[in-house]
């Protein structure tokens, strides 16, 4: 079997699993051949993809991390908030996972946007029972920290849909209602003398970052215990998977960059270090592209060596890049799915029509990047994201122009010095330019001033420093 994006599946496929609609039920079963209406129907409802059977993937067969009548049961239990029964459910987590010694995290999630905070909290739950074990904890240590994890969003379930899954900026009515979820999970639980106070503490705390910009207390790494740490990265790292009215998901790939990137801003080291140890960067039956041109299926990941897996070939044969004569060739993700994401957000905003607010397009051409961006710089800004040079200098030929531009470095076909140049070239200098970037060395960096651009932050920052650079560029240019 192996899993297809729904924007590529076609009718006449034939579907491995079942697929279960908001409340458990099958919506569509094993085997049954997709027709252009169930295709459509599955993307209404908000599923990203599903796995499907054939003659080349036939014998690759994907396991799910917990048994499907556990995880049928943890999502009934937290759709009726049984904290009893949750508890009950972390403990057989536990017993499963203890019992393999391995668990596989291949088995991409199949949820719709109804379904996305229970199916969120359960895979938190396996992810920090995962991350758990890595780290080397006992049995009762990762009993509590699933446990808490399965809890940690019980606040959201009071949360309307209409905001919980509203794809367009929420008010600041709505905002606040959401980030007091951890408040209120936290509410919903610590009267309860069988839950410990460690479970309390990480439930209320998981939205807090080691810098202290986090909520809803602001409190730094050090303030914050290992179980509030490692059930922060755990949820982020879901959230980047997942398909939101508001996002496509990530690719594990592309998520594990950006918790790298947000190592010692928004997530403790160490802990992000065994999370990319313990998932696959490229899960068993996904699509790849190979750099020699080749694309294929993932057929097997080779322990900690994930980013080496064996790939099936288009013409059944298998490649193993662990081989000695493969070394040279790279695996990476389909271009196509980091041009769609770009596309919808680009649609998104339009959707959103003009603000007052200052547009700062950022271009760079790691969508892992952008997306930083985006998500430090959206509360303030209109953000037009962009992946390449060319795309700047067309944009600017065609459209009003921008309040700024950031613009990354190191990029393939037009580099940044370039893109600066023409479009400094363009504007007549009547555009502000802030170069971001993970080039640190003397020589970048005065290359880059050297055109008389308005600054230069180094990659990781601090978002509150890229935010005041902004600002105070913007500032001065009135
Ligand atoms: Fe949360």
């Amino acid at each position: 079997m192996r899993y297809v994006p729904l924007q590529e599946a076609q009718p006449g496929m034939q579907l491995a699993t079942e697929i279960f609609d908001s409340k458990g039920r099958t919506l569509v079963g094993t085997d049954i051949v997709l027709s252009a209406n169930y295709i459509e129907k599955l993307m209404e409802y908000g599923y990203a993809g599903v796995y499907i059977r054939d003659e080349l993937t036939e014998d690759i067969d994907i396991e799910s991390a917990i048994s499907p009548g556990l995880r049928t049961k943890g999502l009934e239990c937290l759709r009726s908030m049984n904290i009893d029964g949750c508890m009950d459910v972390a403990k057989s987590i536990v017993e499963e996972i203890l019992s393999k010694g391995k668990i596989s995290l291949d088995m991409m999630d199949l949820r719709n946007f109804d379904d996305y905070t229970y199916g969120h909290s359960l895979n938190v739950a396996i992810i920090c029972g995962v991350i758990g074990m890595g780290m080397g904890l006992g049995e009762k240590e990762i009993g509590q920290l699933v446990t808490a994890a399965l809890l940690h969003d019980l606040g959201k379930l009071s949360i309307p849909p209409t905001i919980l899954n509203k794809p367009d900026r929420l008010t600041r009515e709505e905002y606040k209602r959401m980030k007091e979820h951890p408040v209120v999970s936290y509410e919903l639980i610590k009267d309860r003398i069988d839950l410990s106070a460690t479970i309390k503490v990480a439930v209320l705390f998981h939205h807090e970052n080691v810098d202290g910009t986090g909520y809803p207390n602001g409190i730094s790494g050090e303030e914050q215990t290992l179980f509030t740490k490692i059930l922060h990265v755990a949820d982020v790292y879901d959230a980047l998977l997942s398909k939101r009215p508001y996002k496509e998901p990530y690719a594990p790939c592309e998520a594990i960059e950006y918790m790298m990137g947000g190592c010692g801003i928004l997530f403790d080291q160490e802990i992000v270090d065994v999370l990319v140890k313990s998932v696959p960067l490229y899960p068993k039956g996904t699509g790849i592209s190979l750099s020699d041109g080749r694309e294929g299926i993932v057929k097997e990941n080779s322990g900690e060596h994930n980013l080496r897996p064996i790939v099936r070939l288009a013409d059944g044969s298998d490649l193993d890049l662990l081989d000695r004569e493969n070394l040279s060739v790279v695996v990476s993700i389909a271009e196509d799915s980091v041009k769609m994401t770009l596309e919808k957000e680009e649609a998104r905003r339009k959707m959103m029509g003009k603000d007052e607010r200052p547009h700062i397009i950022a271009v760079d051409d790691m969508k892992s990047n952008l997306q930083a961006l985006y998500d430090i710089l959206k509360g303030d800004y209109t953000l037009t994201l962009m992946t390449s040079g060319k795309q700047l200098l067309k944009y600017l030929k065609e459209n009003p122009y921008p309040d700024m531009v950031l613009l990354d470095v190191d990029m393939p076909d037009m580099n940044g010095i370039e893109t600066a140049e023409r479009t400094l070239k363009l504007t007549e200098r009547k555009v502000p330019i802030l170069f971001v970037s993970a080039l640190r060395d003397a020589q970048t960096v005065l290359a880059c001033r050297s055109l008389g651009v308005e600054g230069y932050v180094g990659r990781p920052y601090k978002p509150i420093y890229i935010r005041s650079e902004i600002q105070r560029i913007l500032n001065r240019w009135e």
